[in-house]
């Protein structure tokens, strides 16, 4: 949809690795933002006419043949920019001051005490001496023409820079990071008191304004949507069934891999609380059917990918021909920017296997509708919650496409797939009720393929072993294992035990990733 909001700040991306994390930390601010790859022109930039321009950090010498640049007219474009580490160096090499190759004098990297001129209009809520997060060994030697200097430190004679009457200012350190001591300050003086924002960014703003142009694009066209039981395909089926009401369709194929009374609760939500249609396809035989002795995880997958696409594509054709439909994917910014598409795709790394979807290639609809392409992850959320879907759906932890399919270790049957939703059941019952699902980022059991020998009321029992697994991250490409208070793991273990007929041992997993990931499979 592009962006239906009226201000935008624009980040250029040279490679840092807290580009999108800048990105959020202004949409906190109630400011629109963008994150655009370091080579956009001049002009690509005017068309958007943005309020103000950040140039991120980055791992790059600023004189490196093949360092990322930016086009030198951006500069002139009347736009304020805020240069973050890199972006500082490279805005005073591009107006004529010098970087130097710093050494182990001028390396700095952590908690560092920098010297501030508290008269900068960015720094009007810093100490004096104020701690700023640092990552730099390169520092700006000599400034531009017309700059004063407005900060310094230990091994960096301008850690801040400024030129008030083109408004182009330059910071050292990392004011997006949290180790930087009123580091939010700075880059809200930036946005309301240098850009002039007056932070038209809001969740009810916008999903009210998104709700309106679906409608307008939308209305009395047939649109569909495939509900994975995920957050992002439940806040988009939410809002363009405000928008379109009974125009749109929700297909949601049980495919017998999911939690327990997850399909209850779709049918519960979209079946009653909606205006729209929903279609649950009851495809369990199906997949598993397809499953039937298959233990590699990734054929697994494959299978799975495959098997959806074709009901979902059998479910359709029930419909209408697919060339008449609008197709709503719950496509969010993260994915958008990890394409590629947003940035230079400089660091991103993509992961290929994981969702069940891809469908538009394998079916030609009409169009392709995001309406949560602009949004990151916590701001999905909050707009679920605009939208009137409940806590259970809209904090819902990760749930893997391929489901309980890959968390039942080795070859499936349903009787090992209803042992380990009742399992796993308990587990997140138990961490829910101690108040830790908020604590941990995701957590859920594993039916491991190995029995062991145990003993209950006299009798010799030889059953499967259940492993649970509690994580904590941000990314999800890194994580730790979750120092669970034992009494939650002594009663989730001894429920397991006395309520699932089956399991006779359980095991908390304490490996963090890497090494392990955070599937079993
Ligand atoms: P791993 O196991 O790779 O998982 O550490 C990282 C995150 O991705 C989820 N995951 C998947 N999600 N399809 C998905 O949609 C998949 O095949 C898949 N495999 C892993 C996992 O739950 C975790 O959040």
């Amino acid at each position: 949809m592009g962006n239906i909001m009226n201000e935008t700040v624009l980040v250029l991306d040279f490679g840092g690795q807290y580009s999108q994390l800048i990105a959020r930390r202004i949409r906190e601010q109630n400011v629109y933002c963008e994150v655009l790859p370091s080579e956009t022109d001049a002009e690509t930039i005017r068309s958007k006419a943005p309020k103000g321009l950040i140039f991120t950090g980055g791992p790059a010498n600023v004189y490196a043949p093949d360092s990322p640049k930016c086009d030198p007219e951006i500069l002139g474009l009347g736009i304020p920019v805020l240069g973050i580490c890199y972006g500082m160096q490279l805005i005073a090499a591009t107006l004529g001051g010098h970087v130097a190759e710093g050494g182990s004098a001028n390396k700095e990297y952590g908690k560092t005490n920098v010297n501030i001129d508290t008269g900068c209009v960015l720094f009007k809520d810093f100490s004096p001496e104020n701690i700023c997060w640092m990552s730099h060994t390169d520092y700006v030697e000599k400034m531009p023409e017309h700059f004063t200097r407005r900060a310094f430190s230990d091994g960096c004679p301008v850690a801040a820079m400024g030129d008030d009457a083109r408004k182009i200012y330059a910071v050292q350190f990392h004011p997006e990071v949290v180790h930087t001591d009123n580091g939010t300050s700075l880059l809200r003086a930036f946005l309301y008191d240098v850009c002039g924002c007056s932070g038209d960014w809001t969740m009810s703003d916008f999903t009210e304004r998104s709700i309106r142009a679906l409608r307008e694009r939308l209305a009395g066209s047939k649109v569909l949507l495939a509900l994975s039981g995920g957050v992002d395909s439940a806040v988009a089926a939410a809002m363009v069934s405000r928008a379109v009401g009974r125009d749109l369709t929700c297909i949601f194929v049980d495919h017998g891999l999911m939690r327990k009374n997850e399909r209850r609760q779709i049918e519960d939500v979209f079946g009653t609380k909606f205006d729209s249609k929903l279609v649950v396809v009851d495809a369990e035989e199906r997949f598993l059917s397809k499953l039937k002795g298959v233990s590699d995880p990734e054929t697994k997958r494959v299978i799975i990918g495959n098997e959806f696409i074709e009901v979902f594509q059998d479910e359709a054709n029930k419909l209408g021909r697919p060339e008449d439909f609008y197709f709503v994917q719950g496509t969010i910014y993260p994915d958008v920017i990890e394409s590629g598409a947003g940035t230079s795709g400089k660091g991103a790394v993509i992961k290929k296997h994981h969702n069940v979807g891809g469908l538009p290639e394998h079916i030609k609809f009409k169009a392709v509708v995001e309406p949560l392409r602009d949004l990151f992850k916590d701001e999905v959320r909050k707009c679920g919650f605009e939208l009137g879907l409940t806590k259970e759906i809209v904090m819902r932890q990760p749930f893997p496409g391929p489901g309980l399919a890959v968390r039942v270790l080795g070859d499936l049957t349903k009787d090992k797939l209803d042992l380990l939703r009742e399992a796993d059941f308990i587990f997140r019952d138990e961490i829910a009720r101690a108040g830790w699902d908020d604590k941990v980022n995701q957590y859920f059991a594993v039916l491991t393929n190995m029995r062991s020998v145990g003993v209950m009321g006299d009798e010799r029992t030889y059953d499967y072993t259940v492993a649970l697994r509690a994580v904590t991250t941000t990314d999800f490409m890194t994580a730790d294992w979750a120092q669970l208070p034992y009494d939650i793991l002594q009663r989730a273990s001894t429920r397991i035990v006395n309520e699932v007929r089956g399991v006779n041992r359980v095991v908390y997993d304490i490996t963090s990733k890497p090494p392990a990931t955070i599937e079993w499979e």
